[in-house]
């Protein structure tokens, strides 16, 4: 164990990208592979290292002060402090630290569902690292986020993670067993975003459910989802839109089989085509959050008070100087 006692108080701040989901959720829970993109609304961890024994994390949510030798389990905490105790707990199960100062910040509101818990997960544990010049690769801080998210919450593919890590547009297969990027000189999709936030873990556990109940039928579902993001992974790297906006839609089509669509999130898509999207899916864990919108490349620029300005394929975990 390297104790870090003997540095001088020194901060860095780490900040990382959220996600937004373009095909595959849900099937990446079950084994099957997704594609997510990364997007510029970062989360930013200021670490500061002191000799005060506690860990201090200041967020715009809460203020939380534990002593570092106990930080106990996640249920333990308040729901908004779990990833961020959890993160520093898996750090010092490995390195001393002597006293740590965390403050968080947000470029967005969690609302979207764009993965502030994933993004926080990541920026802390790379501000960690930096801090106390202990290297990490990005697979291994990808494996240490994880670790971190089954602790907190249970369950998850870790795509959220990955984008967290890698940023840009990535193809992705549960537990991180591929993480390839895929190129694509930029991708032509607006959000829309449904007003209503959705609970993942609740959506995930219905759809677990489904499949307990109907395992063939749930398990065909699945397959056609992998063979729809391996088709999507093509048309998106040879900029083929049209192909990729039937690929939603039927990807959404499946979605709703899954129980996992919401009459809001059919009405909103149906007021998107009518002016002028050609594709419309979900993206996450449905039930609300965000939709995915491919305009047709006839009609002319859509405009609707859904509508919120993202940029997508973003950088992943950095240092902020
Ligand atoms: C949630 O944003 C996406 C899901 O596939 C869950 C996950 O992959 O962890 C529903």
């Amino acid at each position: 164990m390297e104790d870090w006692n003997m540095l001088s108080a020194k901060q860095t701040t780490s900040s990382a990208p959220g996600k937004l989901m373009l095909f595959g959720e849900h099937a990446v829970v079950f084994n099957h592979p997704c594609i997510v993109t990364a997007v510029d609304q970062r989360i930013y961890a200021q670490v500061e290292l002191n000799e005060s024994g506690k860990l201090e994390l200041v967020s715009p949510q809460l203020t939380y002060t534990r002593d570092l030798g106990n930080l106990g389990s996640p249920a333990d905490h308040p729901k908004e402090a779990q990833f961020v105790v959890e993160a520093v707990k898996l750090f010092t199960s490995k390195h001393m630290l002597a006293g740590i100062k965390i403050e968080t910040h947000n470029s967005f509101s969690s609302q979207f569902g764009f993965g502030s818990s994933s993004a926080v997960t990541v920026a802390v544990l790379h501000a960690l690292h930096t801090i106390t010049e202990v290297s990490i690769t990005k697979n291994e801080l990808f494996s240490m986020a994880y670790q971190c998210v089954l602790n907190v919450q249970g369950l998850g593919s870790g795509f959220d993670l990955a984008a967290a890590i890698w940023g840009g547009t990535l193809f992705f297969v549960t537990g991180g067993k591929t993480i390839e990027p895929i190129v694509c000189p930029s991708l032509p999709l607006k959000v829309a975003y449904t007003g209503v936030k959705a609970d993942t873990v609740t959506l995930v556990k219905g759809v677990a459910e489904l499949k307990k109940t109907y395992p063939e039928v749930v398990e065909h579902l699945l397959m056609s989802v992998q063979s729809i993001v391996l088709q999507a992974k093509e048309s998106i790297h040879n900029n083929n839109w049209d192909k990729v906006s039937q690929l939603m839609n039927i990807n959404q089509g499946i979605l709703e089989s899954l129980g996992v669509s919401t009459p809001l999130i059919r009405q909103l898509s149906d007021s998107l085509k009518q002016k002028g999207a050609s594709g419309v899916k979900l993206s996450g864990a449905g039930g609300g959050d965000c939709l995915i919108v491919l305009q047709d490349s006839d009609s002319q620029t859509l405009q609707d008070p859904s509508l919120i300005d993202v940029a997508l394929q973003a950088e992943g975990v950095k240092t902020e100087t």
